[in-house]
């Protein structure tokens, strides 16, 4: 996994971006995006860029269970207010919280992403190691699926709602599979609060108890990260 530290999360957005905007000039066509704090200066550089994302397909990590797409705290509404509404796609594509009938949602979105190969895709991290809502334990063969929250989970996300008790406590997200998928994938970290899940990744043993170590089998890793979140990194990923 290739990494780079910057000083802090607006040259760390800048630098995601330059890589986004690289990879489409080279004919990238599919984005896998994500949602949550980390990726919003890599939008904001994105939406006051001249790219032109006309001819482009996004498919989104995930969603929570039981929020419509107008909720100010799906990521739906997240994706439309901080990139789709400012830069319009040829399609996107975000799990639907609403659907009645889960299983075959999953089936339909592992259809979606096998007919739409991911050319990059973009990841946060939890501060367990989780990648998208793939919890510690999560098989690394998964795929599309429900997924119950864990209390940690919750209680971290729980700083976007009015109080603990709206966070949803189910999810549907794209498995580790689906991810693994991705010709190539850039994941951005930044604060001290990542700093452990940043080195179990890139030291740790591979674990399904860490699922982002299974990043370290995967070809084309780079790993955006500031000063906060390396801060336990080895010398040698320091640059
Ligand atoms: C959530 C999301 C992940 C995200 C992670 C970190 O649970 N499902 O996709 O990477 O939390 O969020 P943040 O970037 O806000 O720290």
């Amino acid at each position: 996994m290739k990494v780079i530290v910057t000083e802090n999360k607006i040259q760390g957005g800048a630098k995601a971006f330059e890589i986004f905007e690289k990879g489409i000039k080279n004919g990238a066509k599919v984005l896998g995006l994500a949602t949550g704090s980390t990726p919003e200066t890599l939008y904001q550089n994105w939406v006051e860029s001249d790219l032109n994302c006309s001819d482009l397909i996004s498919i989104n990590l995930d969603e929570y269970v039981g929020l419509k797409p107008d909720n100010p705290q799906s990521y739906h509404y997240f994706m439309q207010k901080h990139l789709f509404d400012k830069k319009p796609f040829k399609k996107t594509y975000v799990p639907d919280g609403m659907t009645e009938d889960v299983k075959s949602f999953c089936k339909e979105y592992d259809q979606i992403i096998k007919d739409n190969p991911i050319d990059i895709q973009l990841l946060g991290i939890g501060r367990n190691g989780h990648i998208a809502f793939n919890e510690p334990g999560t098989p690394f063969t998964s795929t599309t699926h429900e997924v119950k929250l864990t209390e940690n989970t919750i209680k971290a996300n729980s700083r976007f709602f009015d109080n603990i008790d709206e966070v949803p406590k189910s999810a549907i997200c794209m498995g580790i599979a689906n991810i693994m998928s991705a010709k190539k994938i850039v994941l951005m970290a930044f604060g001290e609060k990542k700093a452990h899940a940043i080195k179990e990744m890139l030291e740790g043993e591979i674990s399904e108890e860490v699922p982002a170590t299974i990043l370290q089998k995967h070809p084309d890793v780079t790993v955006i990260c500031d000063e906060a979140a390396a801060q336990e990194l080895d010398d040698k990923y320091k640059n």
